[in-house]
C-alpha cells in the first residue's frame, strides 16, 4: 500500500511538471504544436488585432517525384512571415525556419500569431518563416478528385521530396543570400515525424530537426538514441 501511494504520488508530481511546461497557465493549451483539434488547427490567439501580416503564395511540384515520364505539376500553398528576418543577413548568418504541415489543412494563424513557440524562437534569431501544407490537405490539392486512382500520389515519401524541392527552389530563386542558408524544420504530430524523417533523408537540405509528439518508431534508432 505504501509503494502504491509513493508510486501515485510520483505520478501526479511529474505530471504537474509535465503541465508547467508544456501547457498555457491561462488558457491551458499545449504550447508545442499539437492541439487538441490535430496537427496545424487554429492556435489560440487572445487579440486579433495583434495578428502579424504574412502572405499567402502557391509553389509548382511536380505530381509524381518518383516517375520522370510524369510531367502534371500541381500548386502546393505556403506562407511566409518576414516580421523577424533580418533581410541584411548572408550566407550561413540566414537563418529559416520551415514549419511542415500534417495530416490537417492549415490555419494561417499557426504563421501569424507571434505568440506561437516556434515564431517567439524566430523573432529571436531573426528567422525568415515559411509554412507548407501537405499535399492532399487544405487547398494543396494535387488531383482534381480523391479516387483510389489519384490517391497513390499522397504519401509520406512525396511529401518528404516537397519539402525537399521547397527548399531548394526557396534557394535557388534567392541564390545570391539563401545558397549557404540554415534550415530548422518544425512539425506536430505527424509534421513532427516528417520534421525527423526529412532530417534523416535529406541531412544536407537542414541543420536542425524539431518535432513534438511525432511518430517516431519507424525512424532508425540510431539517429534519435545517438548522444551526437
Ligand atoms: C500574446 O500574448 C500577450 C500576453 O499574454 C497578449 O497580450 C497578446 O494579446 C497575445 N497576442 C495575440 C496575437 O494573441
Ligand atoms: C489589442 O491589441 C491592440 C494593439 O496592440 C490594442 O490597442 C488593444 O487594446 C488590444 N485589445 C485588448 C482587448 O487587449
Ligand atoms: C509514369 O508516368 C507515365 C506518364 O504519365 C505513365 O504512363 C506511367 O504509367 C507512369 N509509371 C508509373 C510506374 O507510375
Ligand atoms: C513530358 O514532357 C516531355 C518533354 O516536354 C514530352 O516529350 C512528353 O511527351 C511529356 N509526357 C507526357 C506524358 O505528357
Ligand atoms: C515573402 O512575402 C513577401 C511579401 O510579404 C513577398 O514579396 C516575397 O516574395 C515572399 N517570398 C517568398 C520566398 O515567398
Amino acid at each position: 500500500m505504501r509503494i502504491l501511494c509513493w508510486f501515485l504520488i510520483l505520478i501526479g508530481s511529474s505530471w504537474g511538471n509535465f503541465d508547467k511546461n508544456f501547457r498555457d497557465e491561462k488558457t491551458g493549451i499545449l504550447k508545442f504544436g499539437h492541439f487538441i483539434e490535430g496537427s496545424l488547427a487554429e492556435p489560440f490567439v487572445e487579440n486579433e488585432t495583434e495578428l502579424l501580416e504574412v502572405s499567402q503564395n502557391w509553389m509548382e511540384q511536380p505530381l509524381d517525384h518518383f516517375n520522370i515520364s510524369e510531367n502534371a505539376t500541381w500548386s502546393q500553398r505556403y506562407w511566409n512571415n518576414t516580421n523577424f528576418y533580418n533581410p541584411n543577413c548572408f550566407g550561413q548568418n540566414c537563418i529559416i525556419f520551415l514549419m511542415i504541415g500534417g495530416n490537417s489543412g492549415i490555419n494561417e494563424k499557426w504563421i501569424s500569431n507571434p505568440n506561437v513557440t516556434y515564431l517567439q524562437w524566430a523573432k529571436k534569431l531573426k528567422a525568415l518563416v515559411f509554412l507548407l501544407e501537405h499535399r492532399f490537405y487544405g487547398e494543396s490539392q494535387p488531383t482534381e478528385d480523391l479516387s483510389d486512382q489519384n490517391l497513390k500520389y499522397l504519401s509520406s515519401k512525396q511529401a518528404l521530396k516537397d519539402i525537399d524541392n521547397f527548399i531548394q527552389t526557396i534557394k535557388n530563386e534567392n541564390k545570391d543570400k539563401f545558397q549557404n542558408s540554415k534550415w530548422v524544420t518544425f512539425g506536430g504530430g505527424y509534421g513532427g515525424t516528417l520534421s525527423a524523417w526529412f532530417r534523416e533523408k535529406f541531412p544536407e537540405s537542414s541543420i536542425i530537426a524539431i518535432g513534438s509528439s511525432g511518430m517516431m518508431s519507424f525512424l532508425d534508432p540510431k539517429l534519435y538514441i545517438s548522444k551526437n
